[in-house]
């Protein structure tokens, strides 16, 4: 029980009061529109249903949204990662430097091609990649590192430059979060030498499943669009186009092809990037100027110089204030009806990586502590403000009643 002689109001659900909300607030959702459903059933109508013209239309689009000179659309986030580490040459026995503190896809991606991730910590107050951890983590075997700009902020891209320069080894960035970003003015999706991102529906914008690879470099896109097509040189379409049947596999590659009809969706998708990362930002601001008032909670700093794309918004509870773990604030915010959710379980803790790799707790100790006290509150476009205060209430409420 969260107290003696409480209102019928002010009980905690989870205790048998009045939830802040009937219905569940999800942490994340997609926007679908009449017009997306109208560029699909165009797209399914055509002649096209993969590989067609709507494929190169989305590359072209997501290249000239982000500023990049080449855009490689995949199957999804995780294939996105796998071709950008395939065309980085990772390889079996090398290293990738990998934050702890991301979703496994960011590591697996380097397991799939026979490489080690060696786990690196990140900072307490943002929870992104340390460079001194970074920089200490690098051997002779390190073949690549993966910047994650966790919950949508960028990395500290220049120092990050700095010690890949040193050590001569790409940076690729792990941007599934953060499309619309902006490192000192310039766009997540230039900042590293390949770049992922993810279409997963409660991502900024979906394609059901999708990701993409932006690169300046012409001739890793041309490997990753190989990668994507069984190693082979050229797609059906060229083909079609010359009348040929001959192509030729030159490399052991996978089917993660995009087909047309998640490109139709991410085109019209895209067009409402700007107006819905806006949204994301006047979400986290009234969240921000909220939380400022309330103790228990602190939000994840947000450096200088970065324009955030919030795909999540995470807090960290001060547990020394509350009398509750994180697992009790989770389910009674849960039972208000508010959807939080955990990003992440630090990956080097997952039985997988302790059998295979032998890693496991005291590897990365600030991101095991932040694990502790980590929650992501509910934040997406089409939240409406009336939303944004129920999530406040239910943590004002939660927190008050779990105060020490
Ligand atoms: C940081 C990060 N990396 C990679 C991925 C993998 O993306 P996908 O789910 O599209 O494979 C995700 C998706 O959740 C992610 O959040």
């Amino acid at each position: 029980m969260s107290g003696k002689g409480v209102s019928q109001r002010e009980l905690l659900a989870i205790d048998g009061g009045v939830p802040v909300r009937a219905a569940m607030l999800p942490y994340g959702h997609q926007w679908i529109t009449d017009e997306d459903v109208a560029a699909v059933v165009e797209a399914l109508t055509s002649d096209w249903l993969t590989t067609g013209p709507k494929v190169a239309q989305f590359e072209e689009a997501f290249a000239r949204r982000v500023g990049a000179r080449e855009a490689v659309a995949v199957c999804n986030g995780t294939a996105a990662l796998h071709a950008a580490m395939y065309a980085a040459g990772v390889g079996p026995g090398d290293e990738v430097i990998v934050p702890a503190m991301t979703f496994a896809a960011s590591a697996n991606a380097a397991v799939f091609l026979g490489a080690t991730p060696v786990f690196v910590d990140v900072q307490p107050d943002t929870l992104l990649i340390d460079p001194v951890a970074a920089e200490r983590a690098f051997s002779p075997r390190t073949k690549a590192m993966l910047a994650v700009d966790y919950a949508g902020h960028p990395c500290d891209y220049d120092a990050l430059h700095s010690i890949v320069d040193r050590h001569g080894a790409p940076l690729i960035a792990d941007a599934c979060h953060a499309v619309g970003g902006t490192y000192k003015g310039i766009p997540v999706g230039t900042l590293a030498a390949m770049n992922c991102f993810s279409f997963h529906p409660v991502k900024h914008v979906t394609t059901g499943e999708g990701g993409v690879v932006t690169t300046d470099d012409s001739a890793a896109a041309s490997r990753m669009r190989a990668f994507r097509n069984h190693g082979i040189t050229s797609d059906h379409r060229q083909r079609e186009a010359c009348g040929s049947w001959f192509y030729e596999m030159v490399d052991l590659g996978y089917n993660y092809r995009l087909t047309d009809l998640q490109c139709a969706l991410g085109l019209s998708q895209l067009r409402r990037l700007p107006e819905w990362l806006a949204r994301r930002r006047q979400i986290a601001a009234r969240y921000d100027g909220a939380f400022t008032q309330l103790p228990g909670i602190r939000p994840l700093a947000v450096r200088d110089g970065v324009a955030h794309a919030y795909h999540l918004y995470v807090v960290q509870l001060d547990l020394a204030q509350l009398s509750v773990s994180r697992a009790q604030v989770f389910s009674a915010l849960r039972a208000e009806g508010i959807g939080v959710n955990v990003h992440y379980i630090p990956v080097h803790l997952h039985p997988f990586y302790r059998t295979r790799f032998g890693t496991g707790p005291g590897l990365c100790p600030v991101a095991e502590a932040a694990y502790e006290r980590i929650l992501s509150l509910p934040i997406f476009p089409r939240m409406t403000d009336r939303d944004a205060n129920d999530v406040v209430s239910a943590l004002t409420k939660v927190l008050g009643a779990y105060a020490r």
